[in-house]
């Protein structure tokens, strides 16, 4: 199977020719930085159209963590085009993080479709140093398709109960490994190495449950899913919430 998987991949490596050559040229990451942003801007409607519900059970609790100062305090950990904004509640506080700059102007968009938000900053940063983040100073995380792309979970994970208040939560939904017995794993594998060069560093192996259980949090409610998607290899999910 493994040599299957082996030849499978060289051959959609080869179809990718162009893309591994601009790479190598170096000019691959910054058209890809450029055009994902358009991509995802289309992907979102399609996802949230049809992950709506399962995203408004997962926010459904967010008020209940508002803090001392009365104002939920939210950071959106890879906040992309901004396509969760519509699920949070009247007056949240939202900080923005992402480290392409090029996010900003779909940001903007979505800010103005959402004025029931009180929007706070755009800060261009990976999650693994958000030192622009004072210790402490949120009630909420938000991170949703994220940790498929970023290089490091665990630091991703440390810096995000760095920035959480004690008590606070982290809210995730991931699309992640499938189960390896299965033709979706199969394919997963195959496609993964081309994926991610076209989808901006996205991982369609990563067992992300793995990091989560190991976070030390002081609770984890993780659920797996296969979420009703039409792409097949992003269908196996996991969401829920971590607390501090
Ligand atoms: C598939 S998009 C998801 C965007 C958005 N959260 C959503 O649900 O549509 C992945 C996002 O993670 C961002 N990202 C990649 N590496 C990251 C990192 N190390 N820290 C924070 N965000 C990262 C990307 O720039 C992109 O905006």
């Amino acid at each position: 199977m493994a040599l299957t998987i082996l030849i499978l991949r060289l051959a959609v490596c080869i179809l990718a020719f162009p893309m591994y050559l601009l790479d190598f040229l170096g000019l691959w990451n910054w058209i890809c930085k450029q055009w994902f942003p358009y991509f995802l801007a289309r992907f979102t409607v399609m996802y949230n159209k049809q992950m709506a519900s399962k995203k408004r059970e997962l926010f459904s609790n967010l008020q209940e963590f508002t803090g001392p100062s009365g104002k939920l305090s939210l950071l959106e950990l890879g906040c992309g085009t901004g396509p969760n904004f519509k699920f949070y509640p009247s007056g949240c506080q939202v900080t923005c993080v992402d480290p392409n700059p090029n996010f900003e102007k779909f940001l903007i968009k979505s800010i103005a479709q959402n004025p029931h938000l009180q929007f706070e900053r755009f800060i261009v940063a990976a999650g693994e140093n958000m030192h622009q983040v004072a210790t402490g100073s949120m009630d909420v995380v938000v991170c949703t398709l994220v940790l498929c792309s970023v290089k490091n979970q665990e630091q991703i994970l440390q810096e995000v109960r760095r920035v959480l208040r004690p008590g606070g939560v982290f809210y995730f939904m991931e699309h992640v490994a499938d189960k390896p017995s299965t033709w979706n794993y199969f394919w997963q594998q195959v496609l993964d190495p081309v994926w991610y060069l076209l989808f901006d560093g996205c991982n369609l192996t990563r067992e992300s449950w793995k990091a989560l259980e190991q976070a030390r949090f002081s609770k984890l409610k993780l659920q797996h899913l296969q979420a009703p998607l039409s792409w097949e290899l992003v269908r196996p999910h996991i969401y829920g919430y971590a607390v501090k």
